[in-house]
């Protein structure tokens, strides 16, 4: 049978099929547009709203690790009274039934979105050394039970995270820095956060979009933050100060000098002393009370961070002012290791630190090891800057986000720098000898430093594009 053969009722049927199947799609496709057309970006103040729920919940200190946990959680004001329940972790499912229960203080806190409650308990009498189980809410509504360790009371091994500048796209590009250092690092024993967490101090987005990308992990592993520039906030008339969002997310010390409660603070970890500090004001007064501090302290060793850096690794940047009140202290009682931010660099310098005031150094104290302390900067958001190498960093980078992992077992301090990707860009080995010295092992990977290409001046570019 050829096409001549087919009945012409036939073809009447094929066509009209036709033409109803272009129909039907000419519709689908209508359709389809005008989904997409009434997709819409979330509102912040959708997509941060309290509820009843708690969100935002974060691990701190506020006192002895070994026998004190803090936690902070945020809900809506429907939630007028916070409850914690807590109990020593068991394998069995029935743990919780021996669960105590403490009432949270509440605050609080209207911002650029809304207004939330902010809870925070303090465990107390807790037992050194011991895995607890938590949970926090009102009764009706909780969270999931989450699980920490209490530190021990005497010197033991231990590793903990440090963080430079997180601040911009926390959400989208920061989550993935905080997330890797976890999976390189799961039972670190706490994460220091440099300062400048977030760009604007009072954004409860930016604020939301933080406590987002540490998630669960803020309510297992605590943090130890201290303020950047970028949480000071723009007070009543000229002056500025500390974040309104600060001190209602976390709980920290108070045993900083007046005027600075939860933005400088000490604490001991595992005969580690540990000293955050706020560098954006009250420079004289810091000053004096880390000298008294560290004049009192029998730690063997002595960990520092503070947001401005003592030696800048970005270009046309130096925090002068800060190097001449703070650097003397640091140097007297020899502070072993000082982690800082800012610079949206990464850069460290090695034992023997300048002795010249200038950020770029005419001298090494390299007479004297036993005052050396090792000052680093990091960035661990994605904003970047210009490098600026200074002689006395053996490894410095551009364009790279990083996350810091550093071990402390007996005499041995053990630092490591990995990028966003979870290669291993730098390290050092810090050890105390009986004789009180110190001395640093370099340990910077084979690998080539990551630098922006250099931006050739127009004769520069001519003689290279000449060569080509
Ligand atoms: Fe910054």
């Amino acid at each position: 049978m050829n096409i001549f053969d087919i009945p012409r009722w036939c073809f009447r049927i094929l066509l009209t099929g036709i033409v109803l199947v272009g129909l039907c799609q000419g519709l689908a496709a209508q359709q389809a547009g005008s989904a997409s057309a009434a997709v819409v970006k979330a509102s912040p103040a959708d997509v941060y709203r309290p509820t009843v729920l708690p969100d935002r919940i974060v691990l701190t200190w506020s006192d002895d690790p070994a026998t004190t946990q803090s936690v902070t959680w945020r809900t809506s004001t429907e939630v007028v009274q916070g409850l914690a329940e807590i109990t020593i972790a068991d394998a069995g499912p029935t743990f919780d039934q021996a669960a105590t229960r403490s009432v949270a203080v509440t605050e609080s806190l209207t911002t650029d979105l809304s207004t939330a409650h902010y809870h925070s308990v303090t465990f107390t009498g807790l037992t050194p050394k011991t895995l607890y189980a938590y949970r926090v809410g009102d009764g009706k509504n909780w969270s999931e039970w989450f699980q920490f360790r209490t530190a021990a009371s005497t010197p033991d091994p231990f590793s903990f995270i440090y963080f430079g500048d997180a601040q911009n796209d926390l959400r989208s590009k920061w989550s993935r820095v905080v997330r890797e250092a976890w999976r390189t690092a799961p039972k670190a024993a706490f994460m220091i956060h440099a300062g400048d967490l977030i760009n604007r101090a009072e954004s409860d987005q930016e604020w939301g979009e933080w406590f987002g990308a540490g998630a669960w992990m803020n309510a297992m592993v605590p943090n130890l933050p201290i303020p950047g520039n970028h949480e000071q906030a723009r007070m009543s008339g000229e002056t500025s100060g500390l974040s309104h969002h600060w001190r209602p997310s976390f709980t920290l010390p108070m045993n900083g000098p007046a005027g600075l409660e939860e933005s400088c603070f000490t604490l001991v970890y595992q005969g580690v002393r540990l000293i955050g500090m706020n560098s954006n004001e009250k420079h004289a007064e810091q000053a004096a009370w880390l000298d008294k501090v560290l004049t009192e302290n029998t730690e063997k060793w002595v960990i520092c961070t503070f947001h401005h850096p003592i030696f800048s690794t970005a270009k046309l940047r130096d925090n002068r002012e800060l190097r001449e009140i703070w650097k003397p202290i640091l140097d007297k009682h020899r502070v072993d290791l000082v982690l800082q931010g800012h610079d949206h660099t990464y850069g460290r310098t090695g034992l023997e630190t300048p002795v010249a005031t200038a950020n770029l150094s005419t001298g090494f104290n390299t007479k004297d090891a036993f005052s050396g302390t090792v000052y680093v900067v990091s960035v661990s958001g994605p904003k970047m800057y210009n490098v600026q190498r200074s002689p006395f960093m053996p490894r410095v980078a551009e364009d790279t986000q990083l996350y810091q992992i550093i071990h402390l077992d007996g005499d041995r301090l053990s630092y490591e720098a990995y990028t966003a990707t979870g290669e291993l860009y730098d390290a050092f080995l810090l050890t105390h000898h009986a004789d009180g010295s110190r001395t640093l092992t370099e340990q910077v990977p084979d690998t080539p430093e990551r630098l922006r290409p250099p931006v050739l001046k127009e004769p520069e570019k001519k003689a290279s594009e000449a060569l080509k």
